[in-house]
């Protein structure tokens, strides 16, 4: 049997690879006019860091990371996302060092041994944006906002939930009361919860199943417990979106799947499809606890699959131009196909000989718009016989 294609592993081709090319050339565009600069990361890093970054008690370490070893016996993992190489190359490349504050970007696929469905896949793309060095909600309503702006462009309904996760301060308490409430409710709780409710209660908060949900409908929240400082952060935030007129909801459960995050998280949420395809937040410890000086930090990353998903007009492409020698005007012809080319046509050139008859039919089947048919008398008069293949309409013109 031939071999396949490793499940969740797919070929990107066709109509769905144009609307992932739209997808991203959009939302770098968005990046670069907000001055982010790209950072192309590696695939591969040593497993630690992730497990350092998003937190050994996470579905991400725990049970979806590919990891091998290389011959030296060191533990290395495919990326499953780009926040943790991101910072990882912050300190290598000493950037806190050279500039008040530092905005990347990356794009590239991420790896994750989950489930495979439709908009979820094994290996994935993310585009993600960071910025370093910034503790100012001013740079959360900002981030929210560059967001907003990739979803407004691409025309995507969904809506940007945020919630706030409090710091070192006020979250040990919050989790303090979550676990008591978590221990009342035990009997409703799925299996993955039970496991969940003492060593990371808050990922309790954004179960799926539906009795975890209905468990958790009254939990206390992480907004009522937030300490004065991010509780000022928070409603500043909120302020700001209200006054640069993005449109946000609160979502108290919104807690994420990785452990590094602080204060604000977010998520656009598509309503038709209801799944998310932006997520992020701030993570104001990580750059410190990788082993580098205090440094606050926020970023996002977007599925860039699941935004080609959800794109409505995918862009056509050009108009396809086949020119179609016809007896002995062979350098002629390649030369018609040259110069309409470098005036930025898209042009086939029917390679193979045959009667004229035969070389229109092969147009037809390629989708052309015009055949470009050069006889001996064209080549003479230094002209080509255009023809609309819609219309059948055909004249000579000069090139
Ligand atoms: P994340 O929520 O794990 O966050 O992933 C971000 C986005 O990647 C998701 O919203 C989704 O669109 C896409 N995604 C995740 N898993 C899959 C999958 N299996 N198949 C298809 N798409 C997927 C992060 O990765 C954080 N690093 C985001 C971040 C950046 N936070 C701060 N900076």
């Amino acid at each position: 049997m031939a071999i396949q294609s490793v499940r969740g592993f797919n070929d990107l081709l066709g109509e769905e690879l144009a609307r992932f090319r739209r997808a991203s050339s959009v939302v770098r565009s968005v990046l670069e006019r907000h001055n982010f600069e790209e950072i192309l990361l590696p695939v591969v890093e040593y497993a630690e860091l992730f497990q350092r970054s998003i937190g050994e008690i996470t579905d991400i370490v725990q049970k979806e990371m590919f990891l091998f070893k290389d011959r030296k016996g060191r533990l290395l993992a495919l990326r499953p996302e780009g926040t943790a190489g991101a910072v990882r190359a912050f300190l290598e490349h000493k950037f806190y060092a050279e500039r008040p504050y530092t905005k990347l970007f990356y794009e590239g696929p991420m790896f994750r041994y989950e489930r495979p469905q439709s908009g979820r896949y094994r290996q994935f793309h993310q585009i993600g944006a960071e910025l370093f060095g910034v503790a100012e909600p001013s740079a959360d309503a900002e981030i929210i906002s560059v967001v907003y702006e990739l979803l407004k462009e691409l025309e995507i309904d969904s809506v940007i939930e945020i919630n706030s996760l409090g710091c070192k301060e006020c979250r040990p308490p919050y989790r303090e009361a979550l676990k008591e409430f978590l221990a009342q409710k035990e009997e409703h709780l799925c299996k993955d919860c039970l496991g969940r409710k003492d060593r990371n209660p808050l990922r309790v908060l954004d179960c799926k199943e539906k009795s975890c949900k209905l468990a958790v409908s009254d939990a206390p929240k992480m907004v009522d417990y937030l300490c004065d400082s991010c509780k000022e952060h928070y409603s500043q935030l909120k302020e700001l979106l209200t006054h640069i007129n993005i449109p946000f909801r609160e979502n108290f459960n919104l807690v994420r799947g990785l452990d590094y995050y602080t204060r604000t998280v977010f998520e656009a949420v598509s309503d038709s499809l209801g799944i998310t395809v932006v997520a992020g937040g701030r993570y104001d410890y990580l750059v410190q606890e990788l082993g580098g000086p205090p440094t606050p930090a926020l970023g996002f990353a977007v599925g860039v699959e699941r935004l080609a998903l959800l794109l409505k007009d995918i862009p056509k492409p050009k108009e396809l131009y086949v020119v179609i020698p016809f007896g002995d005007v062979l350098p002629y012809a390649l030369k018609v196909a040259k110069a309409l080319r470098s005036k930025g046509k898209r042009v086939e050139f029917s390679y193979r000989r045959g009667g004229l008859r035969k070389q229109l039919d092969f147009a037809n089947r390629l989708g052309a718009k015009y055949a470009v048919i050069i006889g001996e008398d064209e080549a003479k008069e230094g002209v080509v016989s255009l023809k609309d293949m819609d219309s059948g309409e055909q004249k000579k013109v000069k090139i």
